[in-house]
């Protein structure tokens, strides 16, 4: 073993302890009466008291155990670290599912190691399953290996994910490439957590799925799992994965879904 392979083993065990203590807290924690406790970007993109919990505990677990690393929590945590390792936390990710009590959120945390993601943990206590994955070390459910499923015979026969944004003008755009994309397709799920459909795709539970507007912190760990689960991920036609659109999909499947979403259009409003 090299000694960045034993650094990106010590970062999935970080990632793992931190995103176990995350996960207990959410789900043990939970007040009966949670409420909203402000809006970010629009009246319906909302943050709980326990979305800024967990992003506490994580941020106060990491700087105890990785001080010199950097940080980039969507409830704002940020730092620049020394180390070239940083930390990229959605500290809950399906947080209008966890308000309201349906099961379908996670805590998603990603090590990326000079820009480049190494070690990711998707956690999903209501699932009771955690997702985890190390670069080039294959990608995992709780102790099994996990496989991205073979792509359809046809394209009809696909079972896509996608999510919508909180912006109003956003959510009309995307509205618009999912009433084209359907009839096109087995049928279209929307679970309420990114980082879930991307390792859904990497269990071969989903055929394929799509984003536009995600943040690094919804994808960061989930399209690194996905890929060491054998899946291809991507932005528009020959780009990374991006704030634009992100795609995952089985090889055979992914190729003409992102052309698809090309012709949509499905990276602009
Ligand atoms: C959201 C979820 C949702 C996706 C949104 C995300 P949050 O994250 O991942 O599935 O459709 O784009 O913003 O706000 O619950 O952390
Ligand atoms: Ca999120
Ligand atoms: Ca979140």
């Amino acid at each position: 073993m090299t000694d960045t392979d034993a650094l990106d083993r010590r970062l999935l065990d970080v990632a793992l302890e931190a995103a176990r203590r995350a996960g207990t807290l959410l789900r043990d924690g939970r007040p009966e009466d949670l409420t909203v406790a402000a809006t970010k970007t629009s009246p319906i993109d909302v943050v709980t008291e326990m979305d800024l919990a967990a992003e506490k505990l994580i941020t106060g677990y990491l700087a105890e155990v990785r001080p010199d690393d950097g940080l980039l929590g969507e409830e704002g945590a940020s730092r620049e670290g020394t180390s070239g390792v940083r930390w990229v936390i959605d500290p809950l990710d399906g947080t209008v599912n966890y308000l309201y009590g349906l099961p379908s959120w996670s805590v998603s945390i990603a090590a990326e190691r000079d820009g480049v993601a190494v070690a990711g943990v998707v956690e999903t206590p209501m699932r009771g399953e955690t997702y985890h994955a190390v670069r080039g070390g294959g990608a995992f459910v709780n102790d099994r290996a996990a496989r991205c499923r073979p792509a359809p015979q046809d394209f009809s026969q696909a079972l896509i994910g996608t999510g919508f944004g909180y912006l109003t003008e956003r959510r009309a755009a995307q509205a618009e490439v999912a009433r084209q994309l359907l009839p096109q397709v087995r049928d279209i799920r929307r679970a309420g957590s990114a980082a879930i459909d991307l390792c859904d795709v990497g269990c071969g539970r989903l055929d394929g799925y799509y984003e536009r507007g995600l943040n690094p912190w919804d994808r960061a760990a989930g399209v690194l799992f996905a890929r060491e689960a054998g899946a291809l991920a991507g932005g528009r036609p020959g780009s990374p994965a991006g704030d634009d659109l992100t795609v995952a999909g089985s090889p055979g499947l992914f190729e003409p879904l992102q052309a698809l979403l090309e012709d949509l259009g499905a990276w602009h409003d």
